[in-house]
């Protein structure tokens, strides 16, 4: 079926990041944008931005809670009534936790699996009927480098894109007989509002301060100097929208490129001991001092 001369795109969590950028980019490029947020009264910066390049007319904001199924469904209607039709979807709304495995309550996991993975499922399910009706249709998923590689101390945020990861191939599958096609976008890091939250966490188990200390060191050392600028994911999520057959996965930033194709290319025993040498995760003996790798001590007999 010919795509709608100005196609609907759907996007969630459009406050701020690659939501508010991703609004902004579809609708230079002519789409009827329809930016959704759980907060309304967060909509400033969007609306500015958008004034300021005469883009205003082509977005309607709209709220959308990506945890309440109610508002998830008053949004679809809402665009239902007044476009009859949803082109594009843009699960983008997450948030991040921090912390070591053992630290994360079970609120912040529950947090994460409502934001991060059900949240996308009913959003997805709601928009679906619409899309399946038109038999056309493009679903896309703000997965993360984390979707598939595993990240000390982002563990609870990376099991959680590891299940997206799982439910974006098997519903890709799945749809394909709708011609709607499903896409996974794996950002590396970016500069966005979502680094002012991982880093912290409630509880933490004093057990953990001797990796900690040079965990988040390392981390805070490392991320300001590569956090890439999210117009780049914005318009890497344009191109996928227009792409004539869109790909499964598209890493985006270098460190997500790099990271992914370690992960894949090395066998687990070789990467683990490369990553657990970076990341200074090695065994410890009972007093506190580090012990050297099978291959380090070879090397230093
Ligand atoms: N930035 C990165 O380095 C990076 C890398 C890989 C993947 N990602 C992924 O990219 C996506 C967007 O994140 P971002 O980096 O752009 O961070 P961000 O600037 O913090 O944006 C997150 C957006 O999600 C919204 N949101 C949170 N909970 C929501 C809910 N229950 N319902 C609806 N909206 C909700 C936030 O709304 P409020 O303004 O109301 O909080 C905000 O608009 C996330 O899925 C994240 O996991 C980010």
């Amino acid at each position: 079926m010919t795509p709608p001369r100005n196609p609907v795109v759907c996007i969630t969590g459009s406050s701020s990041g690659f939501g508010l950028e991703a609004a902004i980019a579809f609708a230079r490029r002519e789409y009827t944008v329809v930016a959704t947020m759980r907060d309304v009264s967060r909509q400033t910066a969007l609306v500015n931005r958008l004034t300021t390049l005469g883009l205003m007319s082509r977005v309607l904001i709209v709220p959308l809670d990506v945890t309440d199924a109610a508002s998830i469904r008053a949004a679809v209607d809402t665009i239902d009534q007044r476009y009859g039709r949803i082109d594009v979807l843009v699960n983008n709304a997450g948030i991040a936790v921090g912390g070591f495995l053992e630290e994360t309550s079970d609120d912040a996991w529950h947090q994460l699996l409502e934001t991060n993975l059900l949240g996308a499922v009913t959003v997805t399910n709601t928009v679906l009927p619409m899309m399946r009706a038109q038999q056309q249709g493009r679903i896309i998923f703000l997965s993360s480098l984390g979707g598939l590689v595993p990240t000390p101390f982002l563990g609870a945020y990376c099991t959680v894109k590891f299940a997206l990861e799982g439910y974006a191939e098997t519903l890709r599958l799945e749809l394909a007989p709708f011609h709607v096609d499903v896409v996974l976008v794996e950002p590396g890091a970016f500069q966005t509002s979502i680094w002012q939250t991982p880093m912290t966490n409630e509880r933490t188990i004093s057990a953990y301060d001797h990796i900690r200390g040079p965990l988040l060191a390392l981390y805070q050392e490392s991320l300001p100097n590569h956090l890439g600028n999210p117009r780049i994911v914005a318009s890497r999520l344009v191109a996928i929208a227009t792409s004539r057959r869109p790909r499964l996965r598209y890493p985006v930033g270098r460190d997500a490129w790099q990271e992914i194709y370690l992960r894949k290319l090395l066998p687990w025993r070789l990467y683990e001991r490369l990553i657990r040498k970076i990341l200074k995760l090695e065994r410890q003996d009972s007093e506190g001092n580090r012990r050297h790798s099978r291959s380090s001590s070879v090397g230093r007999r």
